[in-house]
């Protein structure tokens, strides 16, 4: 490589037509995927406190934002469900007139270009708030699997293109593959919250979707903070199972493992901006501490250079508004 004086690397910078040209990164509303919380009724459009600029709502009001967010060209919505109620076992996960399945029957009929995922999970549809059944005060990971894949079956035959696992039980995605291939969903997309870490970054996702574990945390399904070399294994655990894509959660302080993941396996990866991080933000420029829109571009950048094919992110439709 030449040095300097022969090599100026300012030269390249001089002109926004010059920087334009030479930017390795680019961010497309069509990566970009917006989570939306769906509960029943009509008209119904209940703000969430710690996360300005997002609310629950039912499947008309839903239809709204999807429109919008089709016509802005984002690429897909994340569905999250409400239920009416909740059991021990979380029932209304499976049940096909919940409001998730709703919402997807209405989306596939309605705003058939955006991609639909759902999450499946059991924390918002337990009493307890985690996401599996408890045994002896833990979740209990094989008893857990068949109820994940009914789950599953139940938002594949309401139409979902794409079903998101995010409860971090072992096996659950060969369990949910072997499913769907038996209930004739063998075309049904599985992106698998493959690395997805414990901590207190999904505390305002927890007032969102009333999920919160009413007793301890999460710490024996979800992962250690600290390790990246465990998130490899978990990666190649999905995608030997059959997940066709894998994410990373949260994004913005795993950046090392978006670039690992992508580097190591080549498979389609999707990270996750979440509630924290999505929180922090906002609240910072509500405080007139940040540009809001600047530090959200450069933030889901950084998650792009990375190595995130996909961005799941509350700022779905404000960063596709911009970069239109
Ligand atoms: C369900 C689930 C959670 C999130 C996505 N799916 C919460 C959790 O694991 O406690 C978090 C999303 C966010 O914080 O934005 N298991």
């Amino acid at each position: 490589m030449p040095s300097y004086p022969s090599y100026r690397p300012r030269r390249l910078r001089r002109t926004e037509a010059l920087r334009r040209l030479v930017r390795e990164t680019w961010l497309q509303p069509s990566q970009l995927v917006l989570p939306l919380f769906v509960r029943s009724g009509t008209g119904v459009r209940q703000p969430i406190e710690s996360m300005p600029g997002v609310a629950q709502t039912s499947v008309d009001e839903l239809l709204r934002d999807a429109r919008d967010a089709a016509a802005l060209g984002i690429g897909g919505v994340l569905l999250f469900g409400i239920p009416d109620t909740k059991d021990a076992i979380g029932s209304d996960a499976w049940n096909d007139d919940a409001p998730v399945q709703q919402a997807v029957r209405a989306l596939k009929r309605e705003v058939p270009d955006l991609v639909v995922i759902t999450d499946v999970c059991l924390c918002e549809y337990t009493d307890h708030g985690h996401c599996g059944v408890i045994r002896d005060g833990d979740v209990d990971n094989d008893a857990t699997l068949e109820l994940l894949a009914r789950e599953a079956v139940s938002h594949a035959r309401a139409g979902a293109d794409v079903v998101a696992p995010s409860d971090m039980m072992d096996g659950r995605v060969r369990a949910i593959r072997a499913a769907l291939d038996a209930n004739g969903f063998g075309g049904t997309v599985i992106l698998s919250y493959a690395a997805k870490f414990a901590g207190p970054f999904y505390g305002p996702f927890r007032d969102a979707a009333e999920s919160a574990p009413q007793f301890g945390d999460r710490r024996s399904y979800q992962m250690d903070a600290g390790n990246s070399d465990e998130a490899l294994r978990e990666v190649r655990l999905d995608i030997d199972e059959g997940a066709d894509m894998v994410m990373v959660k949260p994004a913005g302080p795993f950046l090392d493992v978006i670039h690992r993941v992508k580097a190591e396996t080549g498979y389609p990866v999707a990270a996750y901006q979440v509630s924290g991080e999505f929180a922090m933000i906002q609240a910072a420029a509500e405080r007139g501490c940040i540009d809001r829109d600047r530090v959200m571009i450069e933030s889901l950048t950084g998650i792009r250079r990375a190595g995130a094919d996909v961005i799941i992110t509350y700022f779905a439709r404000d960063a596709a508004r911009i970069l239109k």
